[in-house]
């Protein structure tokens, strides 16, 4: 039975519909199937059983199967699991032929994966149809199974292919962590040097300069060599001492005072400065973030990063060019901010100035804020411009990059902690704090709006004022009051002018303090023979927060 069944294709058709394998143990049955499919068109195979038509089946794939159930070995719903549990077999439609009629194994044969059960004894012409149909359902069925598999080719294909991709950019994304870090160590390196050298070389320059003042302020008017030397030795140490300041601004030793400042008017109203910088030749732009953007800043230290910025793309624009200064706001992810050169991930106000000027080359990008890195000949530059950036922006708890090319042009990105906005604008509507008191204070001024105005601003502030027109009247009310603890004086006035009244009031009260305001100069005062302690000047028009402070400081002097 089974030397015969293996190669027992019959059909000499010239036209084949299609292969078939028929499977059964009985050869009698396996023989009237063969005939029947044969004479129909079909290519056929037998087998005897499970076993060898499983193996069968490895060396060539039919189109259908007639399998029977009863047969030595495995049965006919094993073999079926078997066909459908693998892929490559799977899509082969099972027909079950058996004289087992009972609905319990017509269910086990759909269940075990077929899609037909014919009884035996079956019609002839009822066979041929169902397998006619069954390979017409099937030929879809296959295509579909075909095109899955292909999809699931690509998929995997795919898959690889983002994998590889990920691997090479996650490796990327590590490169640039590493240069970062690198560069931030370098920084931070070069930062505490700089910072201790700028320290001690500010205490040896404030000895030169203190005592170059004495030598200025002592030597013979008609000495004119060493006047002149003087005026140079000062001259270089003030240059020094601007040297140190920006050493001092590059390691973070600066003294800040960060207020909530909303950076977009903050570039505006540079904007004169920085136009005047880069001149006409250069095309000036600014684009500003559609939401009003607050960080916490020292707003001069900020217009300081932003001219020393211009000043270099002046610079690298000799023949004109373009500068534009743009704000964003970016939210920096967690795992980002390294790369960002940021210690922390969260929202940042992104401050981009770009140039499309001479660009820089590769070996300068990585050099580009150290302190006294430049390109520029002797004389032009001191190379501190960038480090005075850095620094500020560090300090700011904000980071700068670069981007440029030879040729192409610079962008340098500026990223600065951005507040809530709620609480910056609650924080900008806060009154400055007011130097107040609650002490009381004798106002002498002939002009009475000036001295009702001092009596407003004296009295918001807390004090207790009392106003005189004159000198005479100022020194009455001194006299009646015994608790005057100050006296603010006009210098010209009627009948007894500020210096008499000053005079008197020290006569009875050698430590009352006196705080002069006047439109004159405060060299005037001492030219009016003043120069005794406890004596201040404030000159017209001035601020209410400096009559304040100098009010407050006044009293508190011992
Ligand atoms: N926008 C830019 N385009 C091209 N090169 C630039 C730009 N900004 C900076 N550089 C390069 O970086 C170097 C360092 O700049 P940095 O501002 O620190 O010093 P500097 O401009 O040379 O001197 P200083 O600012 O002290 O006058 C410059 O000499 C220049 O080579
Ligand atoms: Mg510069």
């Amino acid at each position: 039975m089974q030397g015969k069944s293996m190669e027992s294709g019959k059909g000499e058709h010239t036209q084949l519909k299609g292969n078939i394998l028929v499977v059964d143990d009985n050869p009698d049955n396996l023989s009237v199937l063969e005939q029947i499919l044969t004479a129909d068109g079909y290519k056929v195979r037998t087998a005897s059983n499970g076993e060898i038509a499983l193996k069968a089946l490895k060396a060539r794939q039919p189109d259908l199967i007639f399998l029977d159930i009863i047969m030595p070995g495995m049965d006919g719903f094993e073999v079926c699991r078997r066909l459908k549990g693998d892929p490559s077999t799977t899509g082969i439609p099972v027909l079950f032929i058996s004289a087992l009629s009972e609905t319990k194994d017509k269910l086990m044969a759909f269940e075990s994966g077929g899609v037909d059960y014919v009884t035996k004894p079956f019609a002839e012409q009822e066979v041929l149809a169902r397998v006619r149909t069954h390979l017409g359902l099937a030929a879809p069925q296959r295509e579909l199974l075909r095109a899955n598999r292909e999809l699931n080719r690509e998929i995997k294909a795919r898959k690889a292919a983002e994998d590889k991709y990920r691997v090479i950019s996650d490796q990327c994304v590590e490169k640039k962590l590493e240069e970062q870090l690198l560069q931030a160590q370098k920084m931070e390196s070069i930062g505490l040097l700089a910072g201790g050298v700028a320290h001690d070389f500010n205490n040896i320059l404030t000895a030169i300069s203190g005592y170059g003042q004495i030598l200025r302020d002592n030597i013979a008017a008609d000495n004119v060599l060493l006047r002149e030397c003087i005026a140079q030795l000062l001259k270089a140490s003030e240059r020094a001492a601007e040297l140190t300041r920006g050493l001092l601004a590059f390691s973070r030793k600066q003294v800040i005072n960060p207020q909530p400042v909303h950076i977009d008017l903050l570039i505006f109203n540079t904007g004169k400065l920085i136009q005047r910088i880069i001149g006409e030749d250069i095309e000036f732009c600014t684009e500003f973030s559609d939401k009003k953007l607050f960080v916490q800043a020292d707003a001069g230290q900020i217009e300081l990063v932003l001219m020393n910025l211009a000043a270099n793309a002046r610079d690298a624009m000799p023949r004109g060019g373009r500068l534009s200064i743009s704000t964003n706001q970016v939210m920096i992810h967690k795992g980002y901010e390294v790369l960002h050169g940021l210690a922390a991930p969260g929202e940042y106000a992104l401050i981009t100035v770009s140039d499309s000027g001479s660009g820089i080359d590769k070996e300068s990008m990585g050099r580009l804020f150290e302190p006294f890195y430049t390109t520029k000949e002797v004389g032009k530059g001191t190379g501190l411009g960038l480090s005075i950036v850095y620094g500020i922006i560090k300090q700011h708890n904000g980071s700068v990059m670069v981007c440029s090319e030879a040729g192409l042009g610079t962008t340098f990105n500026i990223y600065l902690p951005l507040i809530d906005r709620y609480n910056a604008d609650v924080e900008s509507e806060k009154p400055p704090t007011i130097a107040g008191g609650t002490e009381t204070i004798l106002v002498a001024d002939d002009e009475l709006i000036v001295g009702e105005y001092l009596r407003s601003l004296l009295e918001n502030a807390g004090y207790r004022v009392m106003v005189a027109v004159d000198g005479e009247e100022a020194l009455a009310m001194f006299e009646e009051h015994d608790d005057i603890s100050l006296v603010l004086s006009d210098l010209v006035m009627p009948k007894m002018n500020g210096v008499e009244l000053f005079t008197a009031i020290r006569k009875r009260k050698p430590a009352m303090k006196v705080i002069f305001v006047s439109g004159y100069s405060a060299d005037s005062i001492k030219k009016m023979g003043i120069s005794e302690d406890h004596v201040d000047f404030i000159a017209k028009p001035f601020e209410n927060s400096l009559v304040l402070l100098k009010i407050r400081e006044a009293l508190d002097y011992e």
